[in-house]
């Protein structure tokens, strides 16, 4: 007869980030970063499993992952695109880049390609304004750019 296991990989992972926690409830915070830098998103079974093991709620955990920009329950690309629609980009065309990379990945932000590579998003002021218009890919910043400049860099993240 085969083994028959109630947990997966992702819950596993999620036990230990629990666990590290001490399974305190005012760690709430912590242990949904700690599981979104792991498995990039807050998957629905991840949101049960800590409501299970902390005793608390589910719509207690779901009304903070929900309240915070950072938290995404839905699953995200490889990379993040970011692109600044501040004011200083926006005016140095920061839109265009926007539109020319929608139109390159065939999706609008926010949004994620299905192939789960790319998500997406636009943003404010991401602090390097002389740069304008500036994207930050997982990190990175491209700026002075042009739509020109998107495809060549897109393929740098592949
Ligand atoms: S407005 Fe784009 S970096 Fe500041």
């Amino acid at each position: 007869m085969p083994v028959v296991t109630t947990e997966s990989p992702t819950i596993a992972k999620v036990d230990e980030i629990i666990e590290k926690h001490l399974y305190e409830e005012s760690a709430l915070i912590g242990i949904l970063q700690d599981t979104q830098k792991e498995l990039n998103y807050l998957p629905k079974e991840a949101l049960k499993h800590i409501a299970l093991r902390l005793d608390v709620p589910l719509n207690r955990v779901y009304s903070v992952a929900t309240f915070y920009r950072a938290f995404t329950l839905k699953p995200r690309g490889k990379y993040t695109i970011s692109v600044c629609l501040g004011t200083a980009c926006h005016v140095r065309g920061g839109k265009r880049i926007l539109e020319e990379i929608e139109r390159r990945l065939g999706i609008k932000a926010p949004d994620t390609t299905t192939d789960l590579k790319y998500s997406l998003q636009g943003v404010n002021c991401l602090g390097a304004c002389a740069l304008g218009p500036v994207i930050v890919i997982n990190g990175e910043y491209h700026g002075q750019l042009t739509p020109k400049k998107i495809e060549g860099i897109l393929k740098q993240y592949k």
